[in-house]
């Protein structure tokens, strides 16, 4: 059942927290050239920063008291978006810094006091590098009726694809989780686990007996970490309690994508324009989507009012697409499907968009075409050059890339600040 459609009353759940794991600068490696300008997790998927669908979703389970991010990045990269979001989802949020990486584990044991105080039945813990409809007021209903010490979202997904997660095999009369493996060498399950967890606060105790020695989850790669003091939620924790009648799961079967690389935010970006077609058609763009409507839409990036462009008029759009209030789009470019445009962007008349992200006050000049795409802040692409790349290999611009006119660049990445004055094939231009 979907999350906006049922009724909750605070008193059918416990007091909950949520932590959300943001990594570090050295965690987004993968996602370079956009995480030169970006921390990752403030990367918009869907027209939203990554990590604004997880608080929307926190925000919504009654009694949730506070949410967390825990990472080791520099505190100061958040402090005006956790402002912003927490103002508007009238939820407090706070950043906790990590010295160093601990691990999916370590931050929580390492910052226990400040996630039990106020006596939380429950938290919440997620990934903050997937995207996802996130049930969390049905996992959290599970939760409460099964009563283990930890739940975790589950999904089935191809067989191939399921190697490269954490893959669980459950008991299929009572949800138990029963054996665990991460990114195991061959076919254990293909049911894999999301990075979506709530856990009881007696994990948070169990994980700092792991940390003070007199818990050992007994498995080599545990020590060869123990000298960096990380513990790890999946290798560390789930896998020896796994089969101890302390963990279950909770099966969904919406969407889910993990983002790693630049090409996976484009399908992560993907999915969650489809979820809104689906569920939230009010935050699309559509060929006559008024001022209102999208001011309406509350997908301000960084709250910024309208300044330019607001048209009336109607846009020639295809499928899913999301353009920000603020960007100028000439009537006549055609822009879809799976398409999103930040703020502060101008599209001239007869360019045509397809399968990209554009970022902030990025400028795409009359003809030209991108497709398979993510054109980086403030880039300038000229007219009738042509960007393209495919699902597997996008092209990317970091921030800052000017190309030439009529010149073609074709499954390229191209570091920030560069210029482009011919075309190119599957080149990484540094
Ligand atoms: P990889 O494929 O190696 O990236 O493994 P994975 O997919 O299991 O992801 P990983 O465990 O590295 O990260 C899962 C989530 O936890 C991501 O959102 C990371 O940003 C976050 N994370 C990873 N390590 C740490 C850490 O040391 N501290 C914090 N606070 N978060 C972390």
């Amino acid at each position: 059942m979907s999350e906006e459609k049922t009724q909750n009353t605070v008193s059918e759940f416990p007091k909950t927290k949520a932590v959300i794991l943001v990594g570090g600068a050295s965690k987004g490696t993968r996602f370079r050239p956009l995480s030169l300008d970006l921390p990752k997790p403030l990367f918009p998927l869907g027209g939203k920063p990554m990590i604004e669908h997880h608080i929307e979703a926190c925000a919504r389970v009654p009694g949730l008291m506070e949410i967390i991010l825990l990472g080791f990045y520099e505190e100061s990269l958040f402090t005006s978006f956790l402002e912003l979001t927490s103002e508007r989802f009238g939820v407090p949020i706070r950043y906790l810094r990590e010295a160093k990486s601990l691990g999916t584990a370590g931050g929580l044991s390492r910052y226990s006091n400040a996630i039990l105080s106020g006596n939380p039945g429950a938290i919440f813990v997620l990934h903050c590098d997937i995207g996802c409809s996130f049930p969390l007021v049905n996992l959290l209903r599970f939760h409460v009726q099964k009563s283990p010490e930890f739940t975790i979202l589950g999904k089935v997904v191809e067989p191939g694809e399921a190697r490269k997660y954490g893959c669980m095999v459950k008991d299929p009369n009572t949800c138990e989780l029963l054996h665990y493996a991460e990114k195991p060498s061959s076919v254990v399950s293909e049911l894999i686990n999301c990075g979506v967890y709530v856990i009881s606060p007696w994990i948070l105790d169990y994980i700092g007996q792991i940390r003070n020695g007199s818990q050992s989850p007994n498995r080599v790669s545990f020590y060869m970490n123990r000298e960096n003091d990380i513990i790890r939620l999946e290798q560390d924790v789930i896998m020896p309690l796994a089969g101890k009648g302390k963990i279950y799961v909770y099966e969904m079967d919406d969407f889910w994508a993990q983002v790693k690389e630049p090409k996976t935010a484009l399908r992560c970006s993907e999915l969650y324009l489809a979820y809104y077609k689906e569920h939230k058609p009010e935050l699309l763009t559509t060929p006559t989507t008024s001022l209102r409507a999208r001011m309406d839409g509350l997908l301000f990036m960084r709250n910024q009012k309208p300044t330019v462009g607001l048209q009336e008029t109607r846009l020639n759009i295809v499928g899913a697409v999301y353009i920000h209030p603020s960007a100028k789009v000439e009537s006549n470019a055609k822009i879809g499907p799976n398409v999103t445009i930040a703020a502060g962007v101008e599209i001239a008349a007869g360019a045509r968009l397809k399968d990209c992200i554009i970022l902030e006050d990025v400028n795409i000049k009359e003809h030209a075409f991108i497709s398979h795409s993510i054109i980086g802040w403030g880039s300038i692409v000229d007219a009738w050059t042509r960007v393209q790349g495919t699902a597997e290999n996008p092209t990317i611009f970091g921030a800052g890339v000017v190309t030439e006119a009529e010149i073609v660049v074709r499954n390229c990445t191209v570091l920030p600040h560069k210029t482009l004055n011919e075309s190119c094939h599957q080149q990484i231009i540094l």
